[in-house]
């Protein structure tokens, strides 16, 4: 039996999509998946979402009308939509700035809880069909890797965010009804050991958990249509795309291949530290944007100090109340090493940032907060200077990556693909997804063989 490239994964996810196959361009944070990355993709029909997280709602309209124009409303692209448990208000303003620029898709992730900003989205201008059912006129992917947030994404918007949506005049009393009759995501993605935020979970313990939760949630909710399930996480050679789909998964999504490509937004000094990544090259860090509750990232660990240095930064803030408390030496030493300028005047440069941005956080700031406030300047600095390419500062270079940017290394290696200048998205998707149909009639052919 000859498996072909585009029958791979699930006829409904493309079509519903838009998209040429059940492939997805995950998006990396602050424009790493570019405007330039998401048009490459769109324009050839994969499904690719722009890296809108840490940018401010007016960047974010920037890239939208950039993505309007070409490759126009119609090819499958979205915008990445973060949870900000810190500044709900930002959910709020992103939201505002979606629906006013006609963006149909977001690939909503870090939610730890469901949010009224999420449910506006999901709800706001929805139509029925001829039969009276609703059609949501935007889509959310969610992108999750704990089963219970899975439950969630899977049933319909909670009835209380709802009804205080429409109390407060944001929702139509006609948009509210239909709420119980639709899922509040149309896609979940179960999200494995990945590059950037994760919680390692192995992708085949991941994905036969989030089918069988899929069926459950359709016992409870029999009238619902059924979401699809995604696989992310470790993706990075077409053997892995074909195990997703014989998982059961209905499409796959990559996200640390697409950060070493030409189109991505970030620096050449970035692209070639990862194009030569091992498996063992990759490290936990703490994550900066939620630093206080020990959130974890994924990084690239060769030539950079950033995990071990961002490692001792959260365990000072948890030994000790306040920064005032760290004993000279050591904040001498960080002075030097890690921040490059003096604490005060992080602090300085920090507390501008809130009154500026947030400036309630400033009002009930204690001292422990303030030190969580002055060392996630370092995660911000970090992440910078790699987008940047400082090549002088490269040992603190904070890259998100996962193991599958080392399969992609070695798949690739003696190929011409082995060059990073030749790695464009949209070639890396075809090839992974022609290998992967490779790889299924190989071993299909094999079993009927035996
Ligand atoms: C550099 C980088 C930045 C990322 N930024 C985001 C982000 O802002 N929002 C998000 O939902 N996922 C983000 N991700 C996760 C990807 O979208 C994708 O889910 C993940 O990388 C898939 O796993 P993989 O890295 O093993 O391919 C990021 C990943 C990387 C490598």
């Amino acid at each position: 039996m000859q498996i072909t490239p585009e029958r791979l994964g699930s006829a409904a996810f493309r079509a519903d999509q838009g998209a040429c196959a059940a492939y997805v361009l995950g998006g990396m944070v602050k424009g790493i998946s570019s405007v330039r990355l998401v048009r490459t993709a769109a324009k050839v029909g994969y499904l690719a979402f722009f890296g809108a997280g840490g940018m401010k709602p007016e960047a974010v309209r920037e890239a939208v009308a950039e993505l309007s124009a070409d490759p126009g409303p119609i090819a499958p692209w979205g915008v990445n939509f973060l949870h900000n448990p810190l500044l709900p208000a930002q959910e709020d303003a992103l939201v505002d700035v979606l629906l006013a620029n006609g963006v149909r898709r977001i690939e909503a992730s870090a939610f730890v809880s469901i949010t009224p900003a999420l449910v506006r989205y999901r709800l706001c201008g929805l139509g029925f069909d001829s039969q009276g059912r609703p059609v949501p006129r935007q889509r959310i992917l969610a992108k999750v890797s704990h089963p219970e947030l899975g439950r969630r994404f899977m049933a319909p918007p909670p009835p209380e965010l709802v009804a205080g949506l429409l109390a407060a005049g944001r929702l139509t009393a006609e948009e509210a009804h239909a709420a119980e009759k639709l899922p509040l995501a149309d896609d979940v993605c179960a999200e494995a050991d990945s590059g950037g935020h994760t919680d390692r979970r192995p992708s085949f313990a991941l994905i036969p958990a989030f089918l069988r939760l899929r069926e459950e949630t359709a016992q409870a909710y029999p009238d619902l249509r059924q979401v699809r399930i995604g696989a992310a996480g470790g993706i990075g050679a077409p053997e892995a795309v074909a195990a997703a789909f014989v998982l059961g998964a209905d499409f796959v999504l990559t996200g640390s291949i697409n950060q070493c490509t030409p189109e991505a937004g970030t620096s050449d000094a970035v692209k070639d530290m990862l194009a030569t990544a091992q498996p063992q090259d990759f490290d936990m860090a703490p994550a900066g944007d939620l630093f206080e509750i020990g959130a974890k990232v994924q990084v690239l660990k060769r030539g950079t100090l950033f995990a071990a240095r961002a490692n001792r930064l959260f365990e000072l803030y948890r030994a000790y109340p306040a920064l005032e408390d760290i004993p000279m030496t050591v904040r001498a030493e960080l002075e030097a090493r890690v921040f490059g300028r003096g604490l005060d005047a992080v602090w300085q440069e920090t507390a501008e940032y809130y009154r500026q941005a947030a400036p309630w956080e400033l009002d009930k700031i204690t001292p422990k907060k303030r030190m969580a406030m002055i060392f996630r300047w370092y995660f911000i600095h970090s992440q910078r200077l790699a987008q940047q390419g400082d090549t002088q500062q490269r040992v603190n270079f904070q890259i998100h990556s996962g193991p599958a940017m080392a399969a992609c290394n070695s798949w690739l290696s003696g190929t011409p693909w082995a060059d990073w200048r030749l790695r464009h998205v949209d070639v890396l998707a075809g090839r992974l997804l022609d290998g992967a149909a490779e790889v299924l009639t190989r071993r299909y052919a094999g079993f009927a063989a035996d």
